[in-house]
């Protein structure tokens, strides 16, 4: 990417759990190394080591059935091993360290609030937040009741939105530099819904005065779940060609390019 080496890091992160951070996370990792580029993965929800054990399958699949698959670096890092926060964040930044030569770091976080994922949050240069088409999880980013019933000068925040905005200071401050926030519509019904409708024209009055960009939506496919005991993503097998296969390749390279078009614009 960039002449001078320096890795990218890109966190999944939303305070809702279920959302697809993992799922997703694993698949932008692959679809980068799949356009040449170095990537490491560091699972920081590694009690639960959904994005560890993905790939994981993945070694020991290409190994039985003797593929040659791109396989990512994966460090796990499990938050419960420490005694205090600190500790944790002292050691998530050495290992880190060891990841510096990576073009693309890929962060999965837990869908929690602690200081080890708020430091996470501050870390990195894009933070992808998946969100599902409920209006539950909009309740994280903003207040939808208050918006809802009355017209506000300012912003009822929620708590995600409001973490990621201290964030966004912190890093502005101490490091000189701006994090981009891109939340990505997961899950997407193929049939329009009212409710689909609604988060849609929110999200789009919102990402201005939150400050986040919308990336491309991924669709609801049963293919994302299929993959996962295999540690397989949409990008592997030429050979499938059902639509929803071709289609979810589509929407999973459309929204990596856009992150990665994040990236090149900072220059990070
Ligand atoms: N686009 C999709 N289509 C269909 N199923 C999906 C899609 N994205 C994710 N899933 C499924 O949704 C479930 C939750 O996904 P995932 O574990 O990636 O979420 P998460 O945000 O990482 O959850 P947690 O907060 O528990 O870590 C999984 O069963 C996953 O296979
Ligand atoms: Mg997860």
């Amino acid at each position: 990417m960039d002449a001078k080496k320096k890795s990218h890091i890109v966190v999944w992160g939303n305070a809702k759990g279920g959302v697809g951070k993992s799922t997703l996370a694993l698949h932008f990792a692959l679809q980068c190394m799949y356009e040449k580029l170095s990537v490491a993965c560091f699972d920081a929800d590694g009690d639960q080591g959904t994005l560890f054990r993905s790939i994981e399958n993945r070694r020991q699949y290409c190994k039985q059935q003797n593929f040659s698959l791109p396989v990512p670096e994966i460090v796990r890092f499990c938050p419960s091993a420490y005694e205090t926060a600190e500790l944790s964040i002292k050691d998530l930044d050495l290992l880190l360290q060891t990841l510096e030569n990576f073009d693309v770091i890929v962060i999965d976080t837990q869908g929690s609030d602690t200081p080890l994922g708020r430091y996470v949050h501050q870390k990195s240069s894009v933070l992808v937040s998946p969100i599902t088409e409920s209006p539950l999880d909009l309740d994280l980013f903003v207040n939808i009741r208050e918006i809802q019933e009355q017209s506000h000068l300012t912003l009822p925040f929620g708590s995600y939105a409001h973490m990621v905005w201290e964030q966004r200071l912190n890093k502005a401050s101490q490091a000189q530099e701006h994090l981009e926030w891109v939340v990505v519509r997961n899950r997407i019904s193929h049939q329009i819904s009212r409710t689909q409708l609604h988060m849609e024209k929110i999200l789009k009055s919102l990402a201005p005065r939150v400050g986040f960009h919308i990336g491309p939506s991924i669709g609801d496919r049963s293919i994302f779940r299929e993959l996962f005991s295999y540690g397989l993503t949409v990008m592997d097998r030429d050979g499938l060609t059902t639509l929803a296969h071709i289609t979810a390749r589509q929407e999973i390279k459309s929204m990596t390019q856009y992150i990665l078009s994040l990236l090149k614009k900072n220059k990070y």
